[in-house]
């Protein structure tokens, strides 16, 4: 590892700034409507057995007709910027992982207008499942440059939208959702630990919701290209042979960095994709399971918001308190996958 990170000629996920990056608050939104593996079970072949045993997922939050990324997104960045005691107007960015923007050119802008954080520059990021880590790492960028003050990273997808209602293969994993953090800069240590991310394009068929097109003749020899977007595809167990091998690679290399192991996580929150994943991944790592953030059996694979969704269920349980070394890592579409670790509170 040490000959890797000379042969780079610099560890990228340690290298610290000018300003350090403190972690002050988080958020999420309550979803009204849920659909039971048993609901699920009168729409395609499945039971509520198949689906726990295999994924650990019981239940999922489905979006209503009055939900959006921008009322979800909203909900869950206005819970963030209280806890870290800010107003909307203290925020100087936002940024939005997401897959299903209620806007294709971006839906951060509505969500600065819902909050009211007139000050802020906002715009999307999309990286599927590893979005709420390149998001929160970008942010950190700005942070350390001195650029951003106060910023907002927010997870939400309503993948439902994306969703083949008649795949028995896809249909029982996702949930929609939404979950958000404030970052701050602050002049003591840097929090954000460091971090590592990847991404492999040539794997892209595995798992992806591709446009499709049509050529439709326009004038002369001149065609244009419409279509639209198909429901989620995926090779499940492609996916996972590619989940338990790279994900502890990540952690592994991000615990580097940071001069850390193992033995100093005390919460390893995972994309919450698969049970058997965070098992996999916790038992190589030698990460007892009481340290390792669950709430899938809740909310099913609620893609980006997943990670800051379980982050503020634990943080408003007190569970994880001030000072605590978390371990996060995304993981999908992309395919891609990132890891940070950081020390939460100020
Ligand atoms: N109910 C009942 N039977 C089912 C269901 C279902 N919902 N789904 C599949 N089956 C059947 C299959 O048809 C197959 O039957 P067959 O052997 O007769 O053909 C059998 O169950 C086994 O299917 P597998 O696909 O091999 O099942 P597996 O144990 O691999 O579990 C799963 C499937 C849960 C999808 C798993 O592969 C997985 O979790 N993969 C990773 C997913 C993931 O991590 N995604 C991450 C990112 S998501 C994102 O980025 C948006």
């Amino acid at each position: 590892m040490t000959q890797q990170v000379e042969a780079l000629g610099q560890t990228p996920g340690s290298a610290p700034g000018t300003y350090g990056v403190a972690f002050t608050g988080s958020g999420s939104a309550k979803l009204e409507c849920v659909l039971s593996n048993d609901q699920l079970a009168e729409i395609v072949e499945t039971s509520d057995e198949w689906i726990a045993t295999r994924t650990g997922i019981r239940q999922r939050h489905i979006a209503g007709p009055d939900d959006s990324i921008r009322s979800l997104g909203g909900e869950a960045a206005a819970a963030a910027i209280a806890q870290a005691n800010l107003t909307p107007s203290d925020i100087d960015l936002i940024l939005l992982a997401t897959s299903t923007p209620d806007d294709l050119f971006g839906s951060a802008c509505q969500i600065q207008h819902e909050i009211g954080a007139t000050r802020a520059i906002a715009f999307d990021i999309t990286a599927a499942c590893s979005g709420f880590v390149f998001a929160l790492v970008t942010a950190a960028q700005f942070i350390r440059t001195g650029a951003y003050q106060n910023v907002v990273v927010i997870g939400a997808d309503i993948l439902s939208r994306l969703t083949d209602w008649g795949d028995r293969r896809t249909c029982v994993l996702f949930g929609d959702g939404a979950g958000a953090i404030v970052m701050q800069r602050c002049e003591g240590s840097d929090r954000l630990l460091s971090f590592d991310m990847h991404s492999d394009g040539s794997m892209n068929d595995c798992l992806n919701a591709a446009y499709r097109h049509q050529s439709v003749p326009l004038a002369g020899d001149i065609t244009y290209q419409q279509g639209q977007f198909d429901p989620v595809t995926m090779n499940g167990r492609e996916v996972y042979r590619f989940a338990v091998n790279r994900v502890p690679e990540v952690l592994e290399k991000s615990l580097f960095y940071a001069s850390l192991t193992t033995d100093d996580i005390d919460w390893l929150i995972l994309h919450q994709a698969n049970q058997r994943i965070l098992d996999a991944v916790a038992k190589r790592l030698g990460i007892p399971a009481e340290r390792v953030v669950s709430n899938m059996a809740q909310h099913g694979n609620t893609d980006a918001a997943s990670i800051p969704i379980a982050l503020d269920e634990w943080v408003r349980a007190g569970k994880i308190k001030s000072g605590d070394t978390l371990a996060l890592s995304g993981f999908g579409a992309g395919l891609s996958w990132g890891a940070a670790i950081l020390k939460w509170g100020l």
